[in-house]
């Protein structure tokens, strides 16, 4: 279609107007212009050099796939406040671009066609589709989304991905992620287990990065055992046979599941280590046990330890002696 109105124009000019001298090398490739959406562009008409025209200019008329802008014997017609024609020179002004205006453009002088310019108007992508979570382990998720539905005419190189640790937290600006690809899934690693997270996904492309997609739902990473240890505070006889233990929680941060409480144990220390004594305090609030019945006067090897519903995490060790028998 466009080439289609060049061929008539050329033929149109080879006839009528040698003398518009713009129109005499077509062989000039066309021009290319390329426009960011949402700002001010000025297209100049090519038969026009500086305010004067090399022909006396008694019609003149942008076209892309429809007309613009009319002008005749000194007047303008079809203006617009977003497209307008300037006064003395007739260059195209855009107040602003827009997506929709990219196409080939050309300014017509009495009847002749100029070079036409192919104006690609293109902006920041569109936000991506809201992530799905399609699969996760205690420190990893595995994340895809759709492919951006308009990328606003410049292609998505690459995503950004945003995560967000607990329920109501802040989307943490440390925490992006760039995918150096345009794939529309990921791995994310390095995650912590048993916690909450949300993520959300931006597209990045030329000439900028887009709004970001609604978040994910909810993941809680898997349990793992835990890794910290209780520290122990207090560790002593209170008579012959008994001994009085005080300590406190590890880190909530290092229990990877729901902490369900502590597991004691305690043998004299010239006992086998199969003839072990347990207690089990299902209890994670508590903080301090009196373990009776003891040996007089024996060295106890005890330890301590918490557990969630993965396991026993690592044991702190003490070694106590009951009091001698007789006060
Ligand atoms: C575009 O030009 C108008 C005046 O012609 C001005 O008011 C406006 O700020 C400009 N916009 C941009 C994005 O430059
Ligand atoms: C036309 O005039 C306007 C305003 O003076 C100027 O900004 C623009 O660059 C001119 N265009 C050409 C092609 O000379
Ligand atoms: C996550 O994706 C990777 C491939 O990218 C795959 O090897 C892995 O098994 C997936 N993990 C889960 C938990 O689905
Ligand atoms: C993307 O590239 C940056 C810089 O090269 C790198 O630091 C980052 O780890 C890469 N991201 C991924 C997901 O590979
Ligand atoms: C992107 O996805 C394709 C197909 O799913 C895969 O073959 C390719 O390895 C992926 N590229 C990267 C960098 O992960
Ligand atoms: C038992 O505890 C008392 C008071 O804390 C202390 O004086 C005594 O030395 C302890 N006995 C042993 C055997 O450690």
């Amino acid at each position: 279609m466009n080439l289609l109105i060049r061929i008539f124009g050329l033929l149109l000019c080879g006839l009528l107007c040698e003398s518009v001298k713009t129109l005499e090398s077509d062989k000039r490739p066309v021009k290319k212009v390329v426009a960011r959406a949402g700002t001010n562009l000025t297209l100049p008409c090519a038969g026009v050099v500086g305010e004067k025209s090399v022909v006396k200019i008694e019609k003149l008329t942008w076209k892309s796939s429809q007309t613009i802008i009319k002008f005749i014997n000194g007047r303008p017609l079809e203006q617009n406040q977003r497209r307008s024609l300037h006064p003395k020179n007739f260059s195209l002004h855009f107040n602003p671009v827009k997506l929709i205006d990219s196409g080939e453009y050309i300014c017509w002088i009495n009847d002749n066609p100029s070079h036409p310019i192919d104006l690609l108007v293109q902006d920041v992508p569109e936000a991506p589709s809201r992530p799905m979570i399609t699969g996760f382990t205690s420190r990893s998720v595995n994340l895809s989304w759709a492919q951006v539905q308009d990328p606003k005419n410049a292609p998505v190189t690459n995503f950004i991905l945003e995560i967000r640790i607990g329920e109501s937290g802040e989307w943490d600006q440390l925490s992006k992620l760039h995918t150096n690809t345009s794939n529309t899934s990921h791995q994310i690693t390095g995650l912590s287990p048993f916690t909450i997270y949300s993520f959300r996904v931006l597209a990045v492309n030329s000439l900028g990065i887009s709004l970001p997609s609604k978040e994910s739902y909810y993941i809680v990473t898997l349990r793992e055992v835990p890794v910290g240890k209780p520290v122990m505070t207090i560790a002593h006889n209170t008579s012959s046979n008994s001994i009085y233990l005080s300590w406190k929680p590890p880190p909530s941060d290092t229990i990877f599941g729901e902490f369900l409480g502590y597991r004691i144990t305690y043998r004299a220390r010239d006992v086998k280590p199969e003839n072990i004594n347990e207690i089990l305090i299902r209890e994670s609030s508590v903080e301090s046990h009196e373990i009776h019945d003891l040996e007089i006067y024996t060295q106890y090897l005890i330890s301590i330890q918490v557990f969630n519903p993965e396991g026993l995490g690592p044991a702190t060790s003490v070694v106590v002696m009951t009091d001698e028998g007789e006060q």
